[in-house]
Parts: C-alpha cells; sequence; structure tokens
C-alpha cells in the first residue's frame, strides 16, 4: 500500500519543476553578443541568434563578440514590444537562483511587476544572456537606451548610443537620436513601461510563445513541460494614488507606483531630469 501511494505520487510529479521567485528587474542594451548565441550552451533547437554590424543574422555561432573585438553583436529584433497596455514580450539577461544557465537559456518567463510606475504589467520574457554581475532573480530587461552596464559593443556597432553608461537616455527624444530598428525598443520603455526605474517583479517559467522563439530562433528541448501563458486581462489598470500632496510638495517619484492626488487647480510637473516632482 505505502509503496503504491508512494510509487503513484512519483508517477504524479512534473518532470520539471516549473521555476518561480521574486526578484528585481534592472535595463540594458549593450549591443554585445548575448552569451546563449554560443553554441552547447544548452540543449536548444539552435542557439540565440546573434547578428552582423547590420542586422543580418550570422550562420556562425562561434563568431566572437563585438564586445570582443568580433563581429557578432546583439540582433536588433531583440527588442521588446507591447502587446496591450498590460501584456509586452521582450528578452533579458538572467541568474536565476538554484539555477545555472544551461538551465535558463532561452526559458521563458510570465514576469509581473510589483512595484513602480508599471506595476501589475506583465512581460512575457525569454532569457538570452546572463552577466556576472546578476544577483539571484534578476532580469536584466534588453532595452535600447537603457545604458550599457558593464560592456560596450555600441561603440564598435554603431558609433555609440545616446545616454549615460548605466541607467542609458533620460527621456523619450532622446530614443530620436537611436539606428532605426532600435528606436521603438528605446520609445517602448517610455510609452508601456512608463520609465519604471528597475522595479520589483515574480516570474514563474512558461512554455516560450512562438512570438519570442521567432525572434531568437531557439527553443529549449524541454520546453513543453512548462505551461502555456494565457493571460488573464487585456487593459492595465494603473495604481490608484496613495498619497495625497498638498500644493509645493513632492508629488511623484520614478520609485512611486503612481502619481500623488494633488489640490484642485494644481497639477504634478517634473522640475528636474531626477526624482523630483513638485505639485504646482
Ligand atoms: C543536454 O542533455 C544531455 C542529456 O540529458 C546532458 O547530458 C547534457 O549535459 C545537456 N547539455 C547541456 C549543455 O545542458
Ligand atoms: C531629454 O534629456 C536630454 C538629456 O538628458 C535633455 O537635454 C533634454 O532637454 C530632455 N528633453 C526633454 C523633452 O525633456
Amino acid at each position: 500500500m505505502f509503496l503504491q501511494i508512494l510509487t503513484s505520487l512519483i508517477l504524479s510529479l512534473p518532470l520539471t519543476h516549473a521555476i518561480s521567485g521574486t526578484g528585481k528587474s534592472t535595463r540594458y542594451w549593450d549591443c554585445c553578443k548575448p552569451s546563449c548565441s554560443w553554441p552547447s550552451k544548452a540543449n536548444v533547437t539552435n542557439p540565440v541568434s546573434t547578428c552582423d554590424k547590420s542586422s543580418n543574422i550570422l550562420t556562425d555561432a562561434s563568431t566572437k563578440s563585438g564586445c570582443d573585438s568580433g563581429t557578432a553583436y546583439m540582433c536588433a529584433n531583440q527588442i521588446p514590444w507591447s502587446v496591450n497596455s498590460a501584456l509586452s514580450y521582450g528578452f533579458a539577461a538572467t541568474a536565476l537562483s538554484g539555477q545555472k544557465e544551461s538551465d535558463w537559456c532561452c526559458g521563458c518567463y510570465a514576469v509581473t511587476f510589483t512595484s513602480g510606475k508599471a506595476k501589475g504589467k506583465t512581460m512575457l520574457i525569454q532569457s538570452t544572456n546572463t552577466g556576472g554581475d546578476l544577483a539571484d532573480n534578476q532580469f536584466d530587461i534588453a532595452m535600447p537606451g537603457g545604458g550599457l552596464g558593464i560592456f560596450d559593443g555600441c561603440s564598435s556597432q554603431f558609433g555609440g548610443l545616446g545616454g549615460s553608461r548605466y541607467g542609458g537616455v533620460s527621456n523619450r527624444s532622446d530614443c530620436d537620436s537611436f539606428p532605426p530598428a532600435l528606436k521603438p525598443g528605446c520609445q517602448w520603455r517610455f510609452d508601456w513601461f512608463n520609465n519604471a526605474d528597475n522595479p520589483t517583479h515574480q516570474f514563474t517559467q512558461i512554455r516560450c510563445p512562438s512570438e519570442l522563439v521567432s525572434k531568437t530562433n531557439c527553443r529549449r528541448l524541454d520546453d513543453d513541460k512548462f505551461p502555456i501563458y494565457t493571460p488573464t486581462v487585456s487593459v492595465w489598470a494603473s495604481p490608484t494614488p496613495t498619497v495625497v500632496a498638498k500644493q509645493w510638495e513632492q508629488c511623484d517619484s520614478l520609485l512611486w507606483d503612481a502619481q500623488a492626488a494633488c489640490p484642485s487647480g494644481t497639477k504634478c510637473v517634473r522640475v528636474t531630469d531626477c526624482e523630483f516632482f513638485f505639485s504646482f
């Protein structure tokens, strides 16, 4: 009897546990060949596509990275894009708790933001990369103009991209100077992501949507063990303000979930490029 229960218990366990957890997101676009573009990183259909300077897919997955005096760069089609106000697709460098690169390369995750201006929005993200500087469960979301971080392939690919090395561009009009193929990914941060500044998130592994796989040409061989993601809403409800500002008081911050309610006859105006917004 005991053996029977034990056997049925083992047989009913899923083959692979869907990885889930909470963590913090960051942003980057360093133009470098993503690490999952190298051969044999994981059991996948193909390594993540990597491109030449002009975004043509390279056939040799062993081409050296443009960040290492080679000619392979991140393909411009690996930018984020929105489906509706509640859902976007994109790519990220990841480091998942208790896992290694061979576990997460080309894995897909439903990532829901739990703080900041994109709180409650969900991104379906395929992992294409990793980084030695990433913390457990960090998703470093690929968005042009998000900042280079520690590597710089953008100087050799484009003669540089605007913005600070860490943090990137500070407003939507800064995206105007970007190469046409990257511009929509830069604007996405201001249009859909609401310029959220490294929000926290919760994530769970899902079966990779074909929308993502068609951009990278990479699917994990164990991908069908993970559940298909079905969106529950198609319209994002912005968080309600929890702060009521008096005139001249701070009424917003890049880190707040929502702008404060302002006294009638006043509005919240951004004063500097830093985090200060005041009710005028
Ligand atoms: C691919 O799968 C095989 C068989 O399970 C395993 O031995 C090998 O380590 C895997 N390769 C990678 C890169 O994870
Ligand atoms: C955008 O940021 C740049 C540089 O940070 C600044 O020069 C420019 O005035 C800003 N534009 C707007 C519309 O805020």
